[in-house]
């Protein structure tokens, strides 16, 4: 695409996506209870890049303030962060008095920067005694979360205006219990599948929760609630086979259309489930389950997007573990790709999830709620000031998404706005440090100072003009 001068709409949001387990840091902090990374960092440090483990964050725990003052320089108007579960109930399910206030202190500091925060309330990150009664595979776990969800609700409702359930509800099914990439290092597709079954309750459940508490005006009457998935708009083959549409189908239907029919019609997506049952899956559904999922709908919708999904017939029915394989992996030859996260970059996928919405989910408002660009040698050029030069990379993979939204709006597209994933360097999971997305660079070996890259001079100019032109 050119690049030629194209204008965002003036009520388009700029602002900046980060989660609590991976900027706090304070793990053992307001009695914060172990959560599943304290725990696989305890186990195995060494699965960590760097051996850097759950502790770290990026110190955002001790200096939200001037991070806070970071992002309104940078022309930012709003933050999603996530509160940690472990860190807000104690273990009996109560309120942690001493949690929420750290919450409390946090959301005023943003609010007085003129920040807004948008605040998430999973994120991966499920407290460890959960997940040793069987996490979302036990409906107790799935009512615990529901619980954890009120009390939320409950007392931040009248300060946060934008909720979410869940971040990347897809996310702990495939890494942690399909494949084995996260502890416990599962194969399991079907086991995959009930976990996904029990987000979707618990999903559903919480929203339920926010409409009962909002029509008591415990919630706030503006607030809106949402859920953020990672959608992979998915491709195939050119001249594709019946075989090869079939895999784009399940491929779309596991990761995308099961989330979207669920926030838009309170119900997961029938031909999904037929195709499952057929090869012997399926979900321990119960009766009372559809009026629960009915719950489900949202007021909009988070759009993360990294990275297509390129597909293709398999070539076996079964893997090695015995689970049924709807797909594999196509490797289309013009790929380009950010070889540091092994992530196609594919700016035009953006426009076309777009358009998915617009022709099948018209009525949902959404944004883009997590892009970004993971690099390992991020701090290799500097700048003679000092600053990392990153402005090669990071500035044509945000202005080539950026295009492509801008001309999905000027087609219909309700995007309503765009969050940059991690605007300030962040622990990445296992990846820890290794792949740094920030504008903003954390230099940990002196105590995570920060330090704009020289690229953030042209994310100011975008974000306070609206405009994608040279800056
Ligand atoms: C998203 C997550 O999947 O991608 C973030 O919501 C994550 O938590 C981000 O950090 C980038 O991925 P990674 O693995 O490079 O950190």
């Amino acid at each position: 695409m050119s690049s030629a001068n194209l204008t965002l709409p003036n009520d388009f949001f700029f602002g900046a996506a980060m989660s609590g387990p991976q900027t706090e840091g304070m793990y053992k902090a307001h009695g914060k209870l172990e959560n599943l990374w304290d725990t696989w960092s305890d186990l195995d440090i060494r699965a960590f890049y760097n051996r850097v483990g759950s502790y770290a964050g990026n110190d955002m725990g001790a200096r939200y303030a001037e991070d806070f003052a970071l992002l309104r320089d940078l022309g930012l108007s709003s933050f999603r962060t996530s509160i940690q579960w472990s860190r807000l109930l104690d273990v009996d399910g109560k309120l942690n008095v001493e949690g929420a206030a750290f919450y409390h202190d946090y959301f005023a500091a943003a609010r007085e920067a003129g920040i807004e925060v948008f605040v998430n309330l999973y994120h991966f990150d499920m407290p460890v005694y959960l997940f040793r009664r069987g996490g979302w595979e036990n409906r107790e776990v799935v009512e615990a979360y529901a619980n954890y969800a009120r009390t939320a609700f409950a007392e931040f409702g009248q300060e946060i205006e934008h909720w979410f359930t869940f971040n990347e509800p897809i996310v702990e099914p495939e890494q942690r219990y399909e494949h084995g990439n996260w502890y416990p290092f599962l194969h399991d597709f079907a086991q995959a599948r009930r976990v996904q079954y029990g987000i979707s309750l618990a999903h559903s459940l919480a929203v339920g929760a926010f409409r009962e508490l909002q029509a008591k005006g415990v919630v706030r009457a503006d607030a809106q609630i949402g859920l953020i998935n990672c959608f992979t708009p998915p491709y195939t083959r050119e001249d594709p086979t019946p075989a090869d549409l079939e895999a784009v189908r399940m491929t779309d239907g596991l990761g995308n259309r099961w989330w979207l029919d669920l926030v838009t019609k309170g119900r997961l997506p029938q031909d999904v489930l037929d195709t499952m049952a057929e090869r012997g899956v399926t979900l321990p559904v119960r009766a009372g389950d559809e009026a629960i999922l009915a719950q489900g709908k949202v007021d909009w919708l988070g759009f993360n997007y990294y990275q297509p999904a390129r597909v293709q017939a398999p070539s076996h029915d079964v893997d090695e573990w015995g689970n049924p394989v709807f797909s594999e992996r196509y490797v289309w030859p013009d790929a380009v790709m950010n070889k540091s996260r092994g992530w196609e970059i594919y700016p035009k996928g953006i426009y076309d999830f777009a358009m998915t919405m617009t022709r099948d989910y018209s009525d949902l408002d959404w944004f883009v709620s997590e892009n970004g660009i993971g690099i390992m040698e991020d701090k290799a050029v500097r700048t003679e000031d000092g600053r990392i030069d990153d402005t090669a990379y990071r500035i044509p993979f945000v202005r080539d998404h950026l295009q492509w939204i801008a001309k999905a709006i000027d087609e219909g597209a309700r995007c309503r706005g765009y969050h940059y994933w991690g605007v300030i360097d962040c622990w990445s999971w296992n990846n820890a440090y290794k792949n740094r997305y920030g504008f903003i660079e954390v230099d940990l070996s002196h105590n995570y100072e920060r330090r704009l890259k020289a690229s953030a001079e042209w994310l100011r100019h975008v974000a306070t003009t609206h405009c994608l032109d040279e800056a």
